[in-house]
């Protein structure tokens, strides 16, 4: 099992090269990939350094390729990398698209996200590799090998929703962030990150999505008992079109004045819906009470409480009390 597991890297490895030199080396992948980059203004060690790649428009150009060299179908079909059609035949699934190899943070290639180049609403933006006995999905974070470093000398993990949001922060100078990628946040990447910081920052789209997802994010975070800060951005800003529009300087600056601890961000977003009707209120209330009930630390709980308390202009032993309910139920 595990000879067929290395296969799978060395495959997917071959793969990650592949794709590099189409980008550099082939007139399709200069004029259509490595451009788009550029024109996003990723700079080249930042292209390098994350092994970006461009897939030819072509049905079995790497398939063919690495049949030739050797590789089997069914670990082609295996990685995902190739999809078999009702005829029996492989077929390449990425085509056409940029690629962000997807590193597990022991830093083996295990998987990919090809981005489209088109702009029709009908093409998916981003294709993923599929699960496989080297990638799963739950368990790995975008960019975590080249953070992880950055992480524990940071003592904090910024936590973005896509793959360019990764390499534009990383570009800024801010190299301690990862991506849960496509897929919600798990309590497997919150572990994971765990490894190397109690601190999580999380940085999200400022839409509707991305504060959803933050306050979700936020509770499952506490949970495994790290600690969670917010920043939220603009409404249709990300971390990575923030950084095009005011430069990574301006980010690091942005995220500064804008750090919010999780009771404040929470606070802030459910009180905007409720409004100044009280029955809201108490649900509001309620609400952020349920998420200071997840922190296993009673000492840290505690200081939420007080927060709470000046925030909402009630009382702690009410809150505490509220607290306690919720502690006793859950036990
Ligand atoms: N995603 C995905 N499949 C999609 C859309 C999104 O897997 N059809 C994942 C990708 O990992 C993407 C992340 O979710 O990076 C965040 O999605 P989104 O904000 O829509 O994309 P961006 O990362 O902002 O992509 P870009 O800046 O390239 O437009
Ligand atoms: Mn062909
Ligand atoms: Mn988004
Ligand atoms: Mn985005
Ligand atoms: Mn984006």
């Amino acid at each position: 099992a595990d000879d067929r597991r290395e296969r799978l890297y060395t495959l997917s490895a071959r793969a990650g090269k592949f794709f590099q030199e189409t980008m550099w080396e082939t007139e399709e992948g200069k004029s259509i990939g490595l451009s788009y980059f550029k024109e996003r203004g990723f700079r080249d060690d930042i292209i390098r350094k994350f092994e970006l790649g461009y897939s030819p428009d072509d049905w079995d150009a790497l398939s063919g390729k690495v049949i030739a060299e050797g590789f089997k179908e069914d670990v082609l079909e295996a990685t995902g990398l190739a999809i078999r059609n009702d005829k029996g035949k492989l077929y390449d699934r990425f085509r056409g698209r940029v690629m962000f190899p997807i590193h597990n943070f022991t830093g083996r290639l295990i998987g990919f996200g090809g981005r489209t180049l088109k702009t029709e609403k009908s093409v998916p933006k981003y294709v993923n590799s599929p699960e496989s006995d080297i990638y799963h999905k739950s368990n790995v974070l975008y960019g975590l090998f080249f953070a992880r470093k950055a992480i524990r000398d940071e003592d904090n993990c910024f936590l973005v929703e896509g793959y360019a949001d990764v390499l534009s922060v990383h570009q800024a100078g801010v190299e301690n962030v990862v991506a849960s990628s496509g897929t919600s946040l798990t309590t497997e990447q919150i572990r994971l990150i765990g490894r190397f910081t109690r601190n999580i920052t999380i940085l999200y789209d400022g839409d509707a999505a991305g504060i959803k997802a933050s306050l979700r994010g936020l509770d499952m975070i506490l949970e495994e008992g790290l600690n969670v800060k917010v920043v939220l951005f603009a409404d249709g800003h990300d971390p990575d079109s923030y950084v095009k529009q005011y430069g990574g300087p301006a980010l690091k600056t942005y995220i500064e004045r804008n750090l919010q601890d999780f009771i404040l961000f929470k606070t802030t977003m459910l009180l905007k819906y409720a409004g100044n009707d009280p029955i809201k209120r108490a649900g509001v209330i309620r609400d952020i009470v349920e998420s200071i009930a997840k922190i296993p630390d009673g000492i840290k709980a505690s200081v939420f409480v007080r927060e709470c308390s000046s925030l909402m202009q009630i009382e702690e032993r009410v809150l505490i009390s509220e607290l306690n309910k919720i502690r006793l139920a859950k036990s």
